[in-house]
């Protein structure tokens, strides 16, 4: 993500599913950029429970739990209260009123040709049997956005045609209104290299893959998820000549080690033959257990006193609903839905 396009009077909206805690992937890919850009700009985080229901209705104590679980994550990496606005969805009934008058700048043919939610709808199996409310969560998205005149939205690859949906009913609300009210915004996708595959190899650290490491995990765990790592199948003696490309311990070590002579050093020799799987997990396992340490320790303190943690998220969320009531009355007098 370029963070110098951003500017301090941009207004940024992140949100995430409430389904699971936070992982390594979500720390390289977002959070760790929030943690800067609270410094910058206004920024509003969103614990979207209302969006995890729509796949998840009968989970709802799952999707309930979470949402304790990634405020946990937010406040161990250093997100902080004072400077960004953390909310819970499901606590902003303004946004499902805009939500409802999007739905009728939206068409269902246009829903179904979303890509994020036909890979969805797939992944899910739901064929022609499509929760109406999963159908047409980008309009939930871009109640979700434009509440806040959101001009930043910083989104994994997947989600650039929620962003491309939402502008639509941006320019389509505006355009029929006689003044312009709502605001576009701008996905904002974090740079090539900081997508973080799983452990296991694969392209994506995925919960529902099981190939992730909390952000809360144990010193035992990450040692076990190093431990597990995939590197070169054919590098089977210490002396054979090994492949890094592809190779996940140096793909992290990329990411997270500071000394990046040392890992160049590392990559060279892997190549040639002669250093071992053992030496290169244990230089990740160290910067690893390093980066975790204070962020689980941050994570244990908070989660000692979760009365305070939901004080904050109440505290938030009076203030995004005072923004999002701004909002909605600005697009319902744009409607004529003023009447006294
Ligand atoms: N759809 C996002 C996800 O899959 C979560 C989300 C909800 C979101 N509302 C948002 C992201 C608004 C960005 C902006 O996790």
């Amino acid at each position: 993500m370029s963070l110098n396009s951003i500017q301090s009077t941009d207004i940024i909206l992140t949100g995430d599913r409430t389904t699971g805690p936070l992982h390594l992937g979500h720390y390289v890919g977002s959070l760790r950029n929030r943690v800067i850009l609270q410094e910058h700009c206004r920024q509003f985080l969103l614990l979207a429970d209302a969006q995890a229901l729509t796949d998840n209705m009968g989970n709802y104590l799952k999707v309930r739990d979470n949402v304790l679980q990634v405020a946990l994550d937010y406040l161990a990496v250093g997100i902080d209260p004072a400077k960004s606005t953390i909310f819970i969805q499901s606590l902003v009934p303004e946004l499902t009123e805009l939500a409802s008058y999007y739905l009728n700048l939206v068409t269902v043919a246009r829903l179904e040709r979303n890509p994020t939610i036909k890979d969805e709808i797939k992944q899910r199996g739901y064929e022609r049997d499509i929760p109406a409310g999963f159908l047409t969560y980008p309009a939930a998205q871009a109640a979700d956005i434009t509440a806040f005149k959101a001009t930043i939205v910083p989104v994994g690859e997947d989600q650039i045609p929620m962003i491309e949906q939402t502008n639509e009913i941006v320019r389509r609300f505006n355009a029929s209104v006689s003044e312009p009210v709502l605001v576009e915004a701008r996905a904002v996708v974090p740079e090539v290299g900081s997508r973080l595959p799983g452990i296991d190899g694969k392209a994506k650290m995925s919960k529902s893959l099981g190939n992730t490491i909390t952000l809360g995990a144990d010193a035992d765990q990450i040692r076990q998820a190093v431990k597990m790592m995939y590197t070169d199948p054919n590098h089977l003696r210490v002396s054979d000549p090994g492949q890094v490309e592809g190779n996940v311990v140096f793909s992290y070590l990329d990411v997270f080690h500071p000394d990046t002579a040392l890992v160049a050093e590392l990559k060279d020799h892997y190549r040639r033959g002669g250093l071992g799987d053992t030496i290169i997990k244990q230089h990740l396992e160290d910067c690893l257990q390093s980066l975790l340490t204070p962020i689980r320790q941050r994570r244990e303190a908070y989660a000692r006193d979760p009365g305070a943690v939901l004080e904050t998220l109440k505290q938030g969320t009076l203030r995004a609903r005072e923004v999002a009531a701004g909002t909605l009355a600005e697009v319902k007098s744009a409607m004529g839905l003023n009447y006294y």
